[in-house]
């Protein structure tokens, strides 16, 4: 059973305003401007903060997401901001590319559970040796919270967890924590959020 199908995303964001903003992720943000510019995949990259705000730090930027919805909110950002990005709609297991990138960042990509270790393992094979992926999304504490995350509390991640499905990452940063969400109006408030940075080995 699919959780949390496209259709629920196409009507998400079918909606006018972002729904997650039109800034990068703080953590994302942070961590990317201590890098230098190469460039960086963007899985589930809904209507496109990050991919944007990459392009125009001058990041060669790859996204793709489920949602056609998500991509054209993405499309409209980008010219709005005038940058480029490459956007793709496919689910996270059917995409592909010949392209090794330096960076993958996965902000709040909860992907279906019965498909999550799949996926994660299915990304990093399209990153360098040595290449960094920064991720922030919910932690299970965060279930029932209202300010924002899956309703489902499988979907939702612990410390553990990260450690069995990225096997191949050395951990610059892994830790939960509690933090301020101020991102469009379905991640507002207090939060319980997994943030790490890690190295492919
Ligand atoms: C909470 S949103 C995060 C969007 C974006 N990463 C951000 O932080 O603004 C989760 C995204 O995952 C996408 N998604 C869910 N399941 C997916 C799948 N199987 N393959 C690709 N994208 C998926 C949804 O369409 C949605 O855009």
């Amino acid at each position: 059973m699919k959780q949390y199908p496209e259709a629920f995303w196409n009507e998400r964001y079918a909606q006018k305003e972002f729904v997650y903003g039109t800034q990068p992720n703080r953590f994302f943000k942070e961590q990317l401007d201590q890098l230098k510019a190469g460039n960086v995949l963007l899985p589930a990259e809904g209507e496109g903060r990050n991919a944007v705000y990459a392009a125009s730090q001058d990041w060669d930027v790859v996204a793709f997401d489920i949602s056609k919805s998500g991509k054209e909110k993405a499309m409209q950002l980008s010219a709005t901001q005038n940058v480029s990005i490459n956007y793709q709609v496919n689910g996270v297991l059917d995409f592909k590319t010949d392209i090794k990138f330096d960076v993958i960042g996965l902000c709040y990509t909860h992907f279906p559970i019965q498909i999550r270790k799949e996926a994660f393992q299915h990304l990093i094979k399209f990153l360098k040796p040595n290449g960094i992926v920064i991720f922030e999304a919910f932690a299970k504490a965060q279930f029932g919270k209202p300010s924002g995350g899956p309703k489902n509390e499988a979907m939702l991640f612990s410390i553990e967890e990260i450690n069995d499905e990225f096997p191949e990452l050395e951990f610059n940063i892994l830790k939960e924590e509690t933090i301020e969400l101020a991102e469009g109006n379905y991640h507002r408030g207090t939060a319980e959020v997994i943030r790490f940075v890690g190295i492919k080995k």
